[in-house]
């Protein structure tokens, strides 16, 4: 099923698990991504950002090619424009049919980032799209902005914020960055504060900068009401790891098989993710009679 986010995380909302957020540039990652919601009995967001989008994975190519895919799974499938950074950006992804857009706009002020938002979200919805914003600021690992508390989401902010800007989702900064940490890093969250911003704003939550967190951190993320993971660095860390295993164990690997090794490598380390914040199992159909999709 190809959807917007909205219902998939008002779901995951209501029954306190995370659907996970992946980052995804090519089709082995988008088979990997689908193969293993579907595998998994789980929903799934795709997302790709504007560098990524303008580096490799053109969108005029991945949208259709992701739909087609999410059209042959029963569980749903989201197709999120990740960081969203301004109008343009956002009217693309619509143009290409995604199903989500992101708008961040959290690096303004805060009446600049309401009005952004706003227009983002009527936009989005007058599309059936769901829309995602960021209010506080994730930042970056290797700036050590994980640690900077003066980014991170103010409670009484976001009340206003989500009332005034009907976004479907909210991103808060409690203590994650994007990218990698220092080796043997693990970042200290800011619990209480996501507890008071789940008890105020009762929506979905999304965390980003899921990678390097740590299994403990992510567990009681989701307890305390996070419903959208964000995870890129992790995953292509370990395909590209996957890759080199594969063409150590066999120098003459065949480029194909190569691709094949990495797609299955993301299929272990989704499923194993999808288990670890709840949301395998969640949606029970009909036995397919086989992959939709090798
Ligand atoms: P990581 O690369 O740290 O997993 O962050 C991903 C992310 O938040 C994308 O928006």
């Amino acid at each position: 099923m190809y959807v917007s986010m909205k219902e998939m995380l008002w779901h995951a909302h209501e029954n306190n698990y995370a659907v996970m957020a992946i980052n995804c540039v090519n089709m082995e990652q988008a088979k990997a991504i689908i193969q293993s919601a579907s595998e998994e009995h789980s929903a799934v967001i795709i997302n790709i950002s504007p560098r990524q989008m303008k580096a490799h994975g053109h969108p005029e190519i991945l949208a259709p090619m992701i739909r087609n895919m999410a059209e042959k799974v029963q569980v749903p499938v989201a197709f999120n424009l990740d960081h969203g950074a301004n109008y343009e950006d956002i009217a693309y992804a619509i143009q290409c049919g995604f199903s989500s857009v992101m708008i961040d706009a959290s690096g303004y002020e805060f009446e600049e980032n309401i009005k952004r938002t706003s227009i983002v979200a009527s936009l989005a919805h007058s599309k059936g799209l769901s829309c995602e914003a960021e209010l506080g600021h994730v930042g970056l690992a290797n700036q050590q902005d994980n640690i900077k508390a003066d980014l991170y989401t103010n409670v009484g902010q976001a009340c206003e914020f989500v009332q005034r800007t009907h976004c479907d989702c909210l991103a808060v900064a409690i203590g994650t960055a994007h990218g990698s940490y220092s080796k043997g890093f693990i970042p200290t969250l800011d619990f209480e504060r996501l507890r008071l911003l789940k008890e105020a704003l009762e929506m979905p939550l999304a965390l980003h900068g899921g990678s390097g967190a740590g299994d403990e951190n992510i567990k009681k993320v989701v307890a305390y009401g996070i419903n959208k993971i964000n995870v890129c660095t992790d995953l292509f860390k370990y395909a590209r790891q996957s890759m080199a295993d594969a063409i150590a164990a066999n120098p003459n690997i065949d480029y194909m098989d190569v691709n094949i090794a990495a797609q299955e490598a993301m299929k272990k380390f989704i499923k194993r993710y999808m288990r670890l914040i709840g949301s395998s199992g969640r949606y029970t159909f009909e036995k397919s009679n086989g992959p939709e999709f090798d």
